[in-house]
């Protein structure tokens, strides 16, 4: 019997995984969005049983045993958090949540229930980081001491105006948009050292869209809307044991139009890996007495579609989700002390 689960929020994302679980023949019971044309498009489009306008009667059907949440940022947490009181498992798109208090209050929430939490951090299923994270399980690089995770994007605002570029709604900008995702990725290909210090800044240029020229856009430019949240931030975390990570991420920037500039690099002792436009994975090491610099190549992949099908095996396995809401919880507590930092202009410690 393949898994029931149903939607909460069926926007832009919500589509993608509607695809994903639709192609992996899921049993999609339902899609909840208070835009009733959204819900009415996923039993169109993907042949969802039922749309709802309202996420409660959605959870009220006993067949669904995971909930999908796609929802702007700002409810995250109270989707999550009723969802796993309805006793269902949780599939929740990153970020986490606005903070760390929601992110607690998701973890609190999972172990009442005894459901599973995944993240929603797609990147960890491209085929490039899985060779990454192989050469860096094989020991090939000793122990890591420092990385770089950088994102830079000429001019790619999502949804200007909307709920992506207000802070009440997003809890930020390009920081818990996109280095988010960043972060996650270092933190897994580095082993979830324990952060201990942040020191960061942020960046708000853009305010008008009048005034932001752009070629394309992730979601619908809104006019009459506000954009109160970074487009450019940058950190340096300290770890445990003395690790460090420097992190740039933006969604708009003056800077040569390559978008976008992605990429991440793992430096250890003994080697390092690069991981270039998030695609193309190198070992830099050294080998018969020379220095070797040494193409991975690996099977391409939809990761998108491999994230789903780990929902659906964890939710009918019983296995761990990757990532788990712990790390989830991490990561959010990182981009909370880069915002905190940068509003303060001190180093936040986070080991006190
Ligand atoms: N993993 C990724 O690569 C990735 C990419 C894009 C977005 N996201 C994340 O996914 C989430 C959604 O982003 P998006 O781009 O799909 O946004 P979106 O605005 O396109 O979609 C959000 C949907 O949620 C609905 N909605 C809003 N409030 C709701 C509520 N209270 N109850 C039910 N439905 C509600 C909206 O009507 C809309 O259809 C965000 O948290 C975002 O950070 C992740």
């Amino acid at each position: 019997m393949p898994v029931t689960i149903g939607f909460i929020g069926a926007g832009n994302i919500g589509r993608v995984h509607l695809k994903s679980a639709r192609q992996l023949g899921l049993n999609l019971a339902g899609a909840a969005d208070i835009n009733p044309a959204a819900g009415e498009a996923a039993v169109k489009d993907f042949g969802v049983n039922k749309a709802y306008d309202d996420y409660r009667p959605l959870l009220a059907d006993k067949d669904i045993a995971g909930i999908v949440v796609a929802t702007p940022n700002k409810f995250h947490a109270e989707h999550a958090v009723a969802a796993l009181e309805a006793g269902k498992h949780v599939f929740l798109e990153k970020p986490m949540a606005m903070s760390v208090a929601e992110s607690d209050a998701i973890i609190a929430a999972m172990k009442k229930s005894g459901r599973l939490v995944q993240m929603g951090m797609v990147n960890r299923f491209r085929g490039a980081v899985q060779a990454i994270k192989g050469a860096l399980d094989a020991g090939r690089c000793g122990k890591i001491y420092s990385g770089q995770a950088y994102m830079y994007r000429r001019r790619g605002i999502p949804g200007f105006g909307g709920w992506f570029t207000t802070k009440s709604q997003s809890g930020g900008g390009a920081l818990i948009d996109v280095g988010v995702h960043l972060l996650d990725l270092s933190l897994y290909l580095m082993g979830f050292p324990k952060p201990v210090a942040v020191s960061g800044m942020t960046y708000n240029v853009w305010k008008n869209l009048a005034e932001y020229r752009y070629l394309s856009m992730w979601g619908k430019p809104q006019g009459e809307g506000k954009k109160d949240v970074d487009d450019y931030a940058l950190a340096t975390i300290r770890f445990e044991g003395g690790a460090t990570l420097q992190l740039n991420v933006s969604w708009a920037l003056n800077i040569e139009f390559t978008q976008p500039d992605s990429g991440l690099r793992l430096m250890g002792e003994q080697g390092g890996v690069e991981l270039k436009g998030l695609e193309e994975p190198w070992l830099y090491a050294e080998e018969f007495g020379q220095i070797s610099d040494t193409r991975l190549y690996y099977a391409s992949n939809d990761y998108f579609l491999d994230e789903m099908q780990h929902v659906a095996d964890c939710i009918e396995n019983r296995r761990e989700p990757m990532p788990s809401a712990q790390q989830g919880r991490t990561v959010m507590q990182l981009l909370g002390a880069i915002y905190q930092s940068s509003e303060q202009q001190r180093e936040i410690r986070l080991d006190s």
